[in-house]
């Protein structure tokens, strides 16, 4: 999947007036683009991407992925867009912990209309091996580690094979070593499923791994 921002801006109203938090912001990312931003909290990068992720709606300016407006479908239709096309990794994991770790990767798969649940518990089994957990299936997300746990969020959010895959903060809550395994993991399955990859992060260190980088300040967006 291709991604094409251009000139997109996001207000809030406020009580005192709208606050500016995207400023005409501008970005195309190829098929099978890494790219990590960066910046001041509170310079937007959480709304940029859940705009990227069609969570959130542009005041003004155009997001085309693949060559369509995610924007103009309705509701459900983007919804069922947003299902199929678009994979997300949080600072926290949001696991269920009463779902084992299997249930819990199966769980995008719940909603899906386009997926069989035959090949897709294959699939989960198989993210789940290659995120290093093979041998956990059965367990609960209190009997992992915090890594561990956020290795499950990456399959989870891997096992309808979206084409952009989006993380803010992935590795907000791990210790350095996790957080470096975490970032490895991604870029890896990133390379093996082709697909779009963007990653907001505070630590220089995994935006480093990164072929591109890019800094949100006040609201716009410039190479870094
Ligand atoms: N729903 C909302 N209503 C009003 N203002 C909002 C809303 N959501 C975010 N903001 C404001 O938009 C600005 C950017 O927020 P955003 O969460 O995108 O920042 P961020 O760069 O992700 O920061 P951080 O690094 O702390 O996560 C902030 O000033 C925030 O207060
Ligand atoms: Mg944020």
């Amino acid at each position: 999947m291709s991604l094409v921002l251009d000139s997109v801006s996001k207000e809030y109203p406020t009580r005192s007036g709208p606050l500016a938090v995207l400023r005409n912001v501008s970005l195309a990312l190829d098929a099978g683009t890494a790219a990590a931003i960066t910046g001041p909290s509170g310079s937007g990068k959480s709304t940029l991407l859940h705009v990227l992720g069609t969570l959130d709606r542009p005041t003004s300016g155009t997001v085309k992925l693949d060559g369509t407006d995610p924007f103009a479908l309705g509701e459900r239709d983007l919804a069922a867009f947003r299902n199929a096309k678009v994979g997300f990794v949080f600072q926290d994991h949001h696991l269920l912990p009463q779902c084992s770790v299997l249930e819990n990767v199966l769980i995008p798969t719940l909603v899906s209309a386009t997926t069989k649940p035959a090949d897709t518990e294959a699939y989960a089994r198989d993210l789940l091996a290659r995120v290093g957990l093979g041998a956990r299936l059965d367990h609960r997300p209190a009997e992992l580690s915090g890594g561990e746990r956020q290795r499950v969020a990456v399959a989870r959010a891997l096992v309808l094979k979206p084409a952009l895959l989006l993380a803010d903060e992935p590795t907000g809550n791990l210790d350095r070593t996790n957080a470096q395994s975490v970032g490895e993991l991604l870029l890896k399955l990133h390379e093996q499923e082709r697909n779009v990859l963007v990653v907001v992060t505070h630590s220089a260190d995994l935006a480093k791994m990164f072929p591109r980088r890019l800094e949100m300040n006040d609201g716009t967006l410039h190479a870094a």
